[in-house]
C-alpha cells in the first residue's frame, strides 16, 4: 500500500486512532514520543517540521517540553487526522505555536532549508521509497539540523519475539478490526512492521541520504526504535 490507499485508510480510522494507539500499545506510544522529544536538540526559537503528524501527538509533546519559543509545523495528507489534531491543539494548556498543513511527505509545502529539525513518528513505515523521502527531509533541514524518526520494529530477544508474534499478528488485527471498524488497517500494521528494514539497514539508508552522526536506540525491548541523524554543518 502507498499514497492514496494509505491516505484513505488513515482518514477512515482517524476517529478511533488515538484511543486504539493507547490501548493496543498499553500507552507505550506516549512514552516513545516523549523519548523522541527528549532527544530533540534544537535552539530556543526552533522551527520543527513534524511530518506525518497525524492527530498531533508529537507536536503537542514538543509544546509540553519546549514551550512557547518553538514553532512546530505538522504536515499530513489525511485531513481527518489533522482535524482531530486541530481540536487537540486548540485545547492544549501548553503555550506553543503549532500550525498545520495538509501535504505529502515528498512535497512539503515550504521552502527548503528552513527547519532546525524534522520529526516523524510511525510514518516512515507507510512509505516505500524511504531513501527518497529521507532525501526530502535532508533538503528541508537547515545545515546542522536534526532528523528524528520513531518507528515500530521487530523485537530482538527470542521469547519476546514469540509473544510479540502472537499479540501483533494474531490478536491486534482482531481487536483493531472490532474497535476501528476497518478490516484492513490493523492487518496492514503488522505486515508493514515486518517489511521495515533492520535498524542497521535503515541507518545505512539515512547515511546514503546524506545524514551524519546516525544512531538508533531500541525502546521497549526493540518493539519501537528511535533513529536520529544530522545534516552536516558544511554541506548544502
Ligand atoms: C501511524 S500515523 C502516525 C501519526 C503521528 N505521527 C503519531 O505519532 O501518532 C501515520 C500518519 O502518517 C500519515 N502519512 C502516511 N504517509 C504519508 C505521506 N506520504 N505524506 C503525509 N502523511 C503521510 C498518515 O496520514 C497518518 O496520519
Amino acid at each position: 500500500m502507498e499514497g492514496r490507499p494509505i491516505q484513505d485508510m488513515f482518514q477512515a480510522i482517524a476517529p478511533r486512532y488515538d484511543f486504539l494507539n493507547r490501548l493496543l500499545s498499553l500507552r507505550r506510544d506516549v512514552q516513545w514520543r516523549r523519548v523522541l522529544v527528549k532527544a530533540l536538540r534544537v535552539p530556543r526559537d526552533a522551527r520543527v517540521l513534524d511530518m506525518a503528524t497525524g492527530t498531533g501527538d508529537v507536536a503537542l509533546e514538543i509544546g509540553r517540553r519546549k514551550g512557547i519559543s518553538v514553532t512546530v509545523w505538522g504536515v499530513d495528507f489525511a485531513f481527518g487526522m489533522l482535524q482531530l489534531g486541530k481540536n487537540k491543539i486548540a485545547r492544549t494548556k501548553y503555550c506553543v505555536d503549532i500550525r498545520q498543513a495538509q501535504g505529502d511527505a515528498f512535497h512539503p509545502p515550504f521552502k527548503p532549508g528552513g527547519f532546525d529539525a524534522v520529526t516523524m513518528a510511525f510514518g516512515i513505515r507507510n512509505i516505500s521509497d524511504k531513501k527518497r523521502v529521507l532525501k526530502v527531509f535532508y533538503e528541508f533541514l537547515k545545515k546542522g539540523g536534526q532528523l528524528l524518526i520513531l518507528e515500530l520494529t521487530l523485537p530482538k530477544i527470542g521469547f519476546m519475539k514469540n509473544l510479540y508474534f502472537i499479540y501483533f499478528q494474531k490478536l491486534l488485527p482482531v481487536i483493531g478490526k472490532i474497535l476501528s471498524g476497518s478490516s484492513g488497517a490493523y492487518s496492514y500494521l503488522p505486515d508493514s512492521v515486518r517489511k521495515f528494514p533492520s535498524q542497521k539497514d535503515f541507518c545505512e539508508l539515512m547515511r546514503e541520504a546524506g545524514f551524519e552522526k546516525v544512531s538508533y536506540k531500541r525502546l521497549t525491548l526493540g518493539i519501537c526504535t528511535l533513529f536520529t541523524g544530522f545534516k552536516p554543518e558544511n554541506k548544502a
